[in-house]
């Protein structure tokens, strides 16, 4: 049973695809009255501008943003008193710095200190097709405490277009962190 009903969390955007699933699920924390800051990696820019022509500044519900190499934003310390941290979209090369517990950037610090707290992190890994590294770097991060949640729709609940489609992953997120989510649609069985 998941017990976490987070209030603060921490958002990281790296430069995977699947960018199409950040709007949807910084409105559900925005509705949700979580406080979220946010981290984008250099690379994160970058795809970001490219899948969805914005700077991770106009993106909603985030109060605060912290460069990727500020190593004394709050989100370093354990002592900030996140509930959570999400990488949306997560890079395979952020895997691997999580996995290694290589702290090199404020995202890779944030993610190892989530995990030394004994805290929820959420990993929306992207890629396609995945290598042995790949492989083994989702089970030494699983091992860790972190969940591994690759961006899947819940395409059973016929979602009419993409932005639905990202909704129905946005509540598996808001699941995991113990969202109530009014609206959040259900799987109730079949019809037939
Ligand atoms: C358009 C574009 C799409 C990319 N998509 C992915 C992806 O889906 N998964 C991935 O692991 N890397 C992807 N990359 C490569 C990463 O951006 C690159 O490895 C980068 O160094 C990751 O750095 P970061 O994790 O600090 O953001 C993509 C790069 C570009 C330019």
């Amino acid at each position: 049973m998941n017990t976490l009903q987070a209030k603060k969390i921490v958002v990281a955007i790296t430069g995977a695809s699947a960018m199409v699933f950040l709007h949807s699920f910084l409105q559900l924390l925005e509705n949700e009255q979580i406080e979220v800051h946010g981290i984008c990696s250099e690379s994160g820019e970058k795809v970001l501008q490219l899948e969805t022509g914005i700077s991770y500044t106009q993106l909603p519900g985030v109060t605060r943003w912290f460069d990727s190499k500020d190593f004394a934003a709050p989100p370093a310390s354990g002592s900030a008193g996140y509930d959570a941290m999400v990488v949306l979209p997560c890079s395979m090369g952020t895997l691997a710095a999580i996995a290694a517990g290589i702290s090199s950037t404020l995202v890779h610090r944030a993610a190892d200190v989530i995990l030394k707290e004994n805290k929820k992190l959420l990993l929306v890994t992207r890629e396609t097709p995945l290598n042995r590294t790949h492989l083994k770097n989702m089970l030494a991060v699983h091992d860790a405490g972190a969940t591994i949640c690759p961006p899947h729709p819940s395409f059973y609940l016929n979602p009419k277009s993409i932005e639905e489609a990202a909704t129905t992953f946005s509540w598996r997120l808001g699941d995991q962190l113990g969202l109530e989510m009014k609206g959040r649609k259900r799987w109730e069985g079949m019809n037939v």
